[in-house]
C-alpha cells in the first residue's frame, strides 16, 4: 500500500505534467497550421484552461495533504509538423489518463475520498481531451 508521502510525491509529478501540458498546448495552438486543424485549434484553447484548472486542484489537494506543491515543469514537446504536434498532445493525454487511473486507486486505498472525487473529475476531462485529439487526427 502506498504511503501518504509517496502519494504526495506522485501528485507533485502529476502537477508538473499539468504545467507542461498547458505550456505545450499554448505553443501548439499558436503554431498549428492547416485548414483541417482549424476546429481542433479552438478546442485546444479550452484544453489549456482545463489543464491550468487541474493544476489548481492538484496544488490545493497537495497542500491539504501536508505537502508543498511543486513549481517544476515536466518535459514539453513540439514539432514543425502539425500532425506530429497533435500526436505529441495525444501521447501526453494518454500518459495523464494512465497516471490518474493509478492515482484514483491510491486515493481509495488511503480512504481519501475528496481527493478521489477530484481525481475522477480530472480523469474525465483527460479522457475527453484524448477523444478530441483522436477525432482531429481521424482516429
Ligand atoms: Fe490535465
Ligand atoms: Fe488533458
Amino acid at each position: 500500500m502506498i504511503t501518504k508521502e509517496e502519494l504526495i510525491r506522485e501528485l507533485n509529478g502529476d502537477l508538473a505534467y499539468e504545467f507542461a501540458a498547458a505550456i505545450q498546448y499554448v505553443q501548439h495552438v499558436a503554431t498549428l497550421t492547416g485548414g483541417e486543424f482549424q476546429s481542433i485549434n479552438a478546442e485546444l484553447i479550452v484544453h489549456v484552461n482545463e489543464e491550468i484548472g487541474h493544476a489548481n486542484i492538484l496544488a490545493e489537494q497537495i497542500d491539504y495533504l501536508g505537502g508543498i506543491p511543486t513549481m517544476d515543469v515536466a518535459e514539453r514537446f513540439t514539432d514543425k509538423d502539425s500532425r506530429k504536434m497533435l500526436e505529441q498532445d495525444l501521447e501526453g493525454e494518454r500518459l495523464a489518463i494512465r497516471r490518474y487511473r493509478e492515482r484514483v486507486k491510491q486515493a481509495q486505498e488511503l480512504e481519501l475520498y475528496a481527493l478521489e472525487t477530484a481525481l475522477k473529475q480530472i480523469l474525465a476531462d483527460e479522457e475527453e481531451h484524448e477523444r478530441d485529439i483522436m477525432e482531429a487526427l481521424g482516429m
